[in-house]
């Protein structure tokens, strides 16, 4: 099966990407995670990455379908794209290169809630850089504050988590993102979510989305 998760900064993408991914036994392939692992690493591409992530801007077309394409040709069976495509000239261009390999996107998850909660949600995102774990200060918090349950090390938040570029990616998100909304849901395949529900709720719904 190959699906996308679509939607705004905050949506849940991530959380259900990885809940489904684990469900089918199919790669989870967030186009954040493997930046940011670009940019652990130190790599060329981490490098450039960095500048506009910070920014809350999207890296350039060019970099992510180059990036996609090395992605497409370790041949994954199934996978989840988890952030991608981001704009039109993406979206085009990963049609084109599914088309190259026979294959096609099965359905988009398209997940919905309001600004006021993806602000929220992620205001209250930390993570522990040691063992990778995930918390939110409103849903999911640490026993202690500020401090990883499982290892005790101090947590951290996104450095694209601040509330000014939070704002700026959902500008960009309305701006570059939306027209993948309609690019998909011209071609019949877009399953609109009401993300805003609890994540167990969310996940039943978009298991029932995709059969
Ligand atoms: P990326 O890492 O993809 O960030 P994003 O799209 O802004 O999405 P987030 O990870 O912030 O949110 P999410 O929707 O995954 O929600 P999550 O499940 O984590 O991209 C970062 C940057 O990389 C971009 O800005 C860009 O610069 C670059 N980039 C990446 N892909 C690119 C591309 N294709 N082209 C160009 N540039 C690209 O949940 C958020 C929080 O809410 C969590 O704490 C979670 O626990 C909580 N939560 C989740 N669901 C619920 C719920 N139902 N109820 C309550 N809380 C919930």
């Amino acid at each position: 099966m190959h699906l996308v998760f679509l939607g705004p900064p905050g949506s849940g993408k991530g959380t259900q990407a990885k809940a489904l991914a684990d469900k089918l036994k199919i790669a989870h392939i967030s186009t954040g995670d493997v930046l940011r692992n670009e940019i652990k690493m130190a790599t060329e591409l981490g490098l450039l990455a960095k500048s506009f992530m910070d920014m809350g801007e999207l890296v350039p077309d060019d970099l992510m379908l180059k990036m996609i394409k090395d992605i497409l040709q370790k041949k994954p069976d199934g996978f989840i794209f988890d952030g991608f495509p981001r704009t039109a000239a993406q979206a085009e261009g990963l049609e084109n290169l599914l088309n190259e390999l026979g294959k096609q996107i099965d359905a988009v998850i398209y997940l919905t809630a309001k600004d006021e909660d993806l602000l929220k949600r992620l205001q209250g995102r930390y993570y522990c850089a040691d063992c990778d774990l995930d918390y939110n200060i409103n849903t999911r918090p640490p026993k202690m504050a500020g401090i990883c349950d499982s290892c005790g090390e101090k947590l951290r938040q996104r450095s694209d988590d601040t509330d000014e570029v939070i704002l700026h990616r959902l500008d960009v998100y309305r701006e570059r993102t939306k027209p993948v909304e309609e690019f998909y849901r011209l071609r019949g395949l877009l399953k609109e979510i009401d993300g805003s529900q609890p994540p167990d709720r969310v996940t039943s719904l978009v298991m029932g989305a995709v059969g």
